[in-house]
């Protein structure tokens, strides 16, 4: 059996890895300190190529939901790669994984939505529903209805479309975007932008932003709007509780399809199956991924809703599709982790024990000199560092003093995300409040250290 050399130097494989490209990365920032080498994982814990143990409060990126090292995962894949590794799902064809995985979807996501499509990635996934939104126009006669509207600071995604989607500037800078026909709205950032205003009135203001684009655009010109619950990349920035309730309804009165991206949200993060529930948004669309397989395997998951379905599944050829949908050996690892999350009660646990206990042991952070909010749902959170806790104003340059305190929790060996000055958590679900505990030290001291770098008392 070829196995991954057994290489004994760090060095070694900094030196391979040169050759190698990177997402989301600066290369010549990269090639001066070499880029470290994770090795292995189990649990809650990384272990680096010198063989450094890490705490990982970032599950991967935000996806190994049932944490590292499952067995019965690695095993369902191995008896599917046996039984069938591949095979299509085009021309009238499938295959127990996918038929099994589409079932068992439908049951568990909101009631209205009755169909799925599988794709690779939350990019793909996106994209493809880009596609459904503009054939469903197409088909219910109004070929007009095509732009589709997104907010500033969101991610969902790569690819041209799903990175048009998107409203992160310096992603549209790096290769010319958004492509025609997607507009961007504001954010609901209550901490970073709503001034005086209560996160009611803000919420309210945030919504109506999208009123007042649909008018500006004219209705019988915007086809959707796409909002990722709690917009995750963007620094885990959760909604006022009346913006998705005020969103669906505008939705609603102007005909526009409604897509919900739970690629970060869903299978359980934030202490709901998907926080579509929790916010009772009734979305047209909803995009799965990362916790859908736990990480372990590429697969995303389009759920559509049934008013929607019956419009494309009743146009002849739905001329669309990858290699890879609904890859039996990604819907075999999907069953058996959506096993595990049932099992072993991973959603509940989230809800009703560390979801809040997670809350509990941030707002002690409140005390600290550099942290101005804290916030989180679940196990989804974010801390905002500030310069000034009174005025919230933030470090200059922004982006600092978040790069500092990562730094930090890399030295004492744990794994945080920062975006701009905010310092980002999504552990696995499976953290107990001893795990918790654990950060909590951890990133208690990260915040001393990083307060001291920066002179902030
Ligand atoms: C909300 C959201 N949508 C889409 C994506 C894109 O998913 P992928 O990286 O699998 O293409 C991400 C990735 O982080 C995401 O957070």
């Amino acid at each position: 059996m070829t196995t991954i050399p057994a290489r004994n130097s760090t060095r070694e494989w900094q030196a391979l890895d040169r050759a190698h490209v990177h997402p989301f990365t600066d290369h010549a920032a990269l090639h001066k300190v070499g880029p470290r080498v994770i090795a292995r994982a189990e649990g809650t814990y990384l272990y680096d190529s010198e063989g450094e143990k890490l705490l990982d409060a970032f599950a991967g990126l935000w996806c190994v939901n049932v944490g590292y090292g499952r067995k019965s995962i690695a095993e369902a894949a191995y008896k599917q790669i046996l039984e069938l590794p591949y095979y299509n799902t085009f021309f009238k064809t499938t295959h127990p994984p996918a038929a099994e995985l589409s079932r068992t979807l439908v049951d568990m996501t909101p009631e209205h939505f009755t169909h799925v499509f599988y794709g690779q990635s939350g990019s793909d996934a996106n994209d493809t529903i880009v596609r459904m939104v503009k054939s469903y126009w197409n088909l219910k006669k109004q070929p007009k209805k095509k732009t589709i509207i997104s907010r500033i600071n969101a991610y969902h995604g790569s690819t041209m479309v799903a990175a048009s989607l998107g409203g992160m500037s310096y992603m549209h800078e790096l290769a010319d975007l958004p492509l025609p026909g997607f507009v961007h709205i504001r954010q609901p950032y209550w901490y970073g932008e709503a001034g005086d205003l209560n996160p009611q009135d803000f919420g309210r203001l945030c919504a109506k932003a999208l009123e007042d684009k649909i008018l500006e655009l004219g209705a019988e010109n915007v086809a959707a709007f796409i909002g990722e619950p709690i917009q995750g990349a963007g620094g885990v920035i959760i909604p006022p509780q009346n913006y998705w309730p005020e969103i669906q309804k505008i939705c609603k009165k102007y005909e526009i399809l409604l897509i919900a991206d739970e690629v970060i949200c869903g299978f359980g993060r934030t202490g709901y199956w998907f926080a579509s529930e929790y916010y009772g948004i009734e979305a047209d669309f909803m995009t799965l991924a990362k916790g859908i397989t736990s990480g372990y395997i590429p697969l995303s998951a389009i759920m559509v809703s049934g008013r929607v379905a019956e419009v494309l599944t009743g146009m002849g050829d739905f001329a669309h599709g990858f290699t890879y949908s609904g890859h039996p050996v990604a819907c075999a690892v999907a069953i058996e982790n959506i096993r595990i999350l049932k099992d072993e009660k991973l959603v509940e646990r989230v809800h009703s024990e560390t979801g809040p206990y997670l809350t509990k042991k941030m707002q002690e952070f409140l005390n600290h000199p550099l942290v101005g909010e804290v916030r989180n749902l679940g196990l989804m959170g974010a801390i905002e560092l500030v310069k000034d806790k009174k005025t919230r104003q933030t470090f200059d340059p922004v982006g600092d003093a978040g790069t500092i305190c990562r730094d930090h929790c890399f030295k004492l060996g744990l794994v945080m995300r920062a975006t701009r000055d905010t310092m980002l958590i999504s552990p696995p679900l499976t953290w107990t409040k001893a795990d918790i505990d654990e950060w909590a030290g951890l990133a208690k001291q990260a915040l001393d250290l990083t307060a001291k770098d920066l002179g902030v008392a």
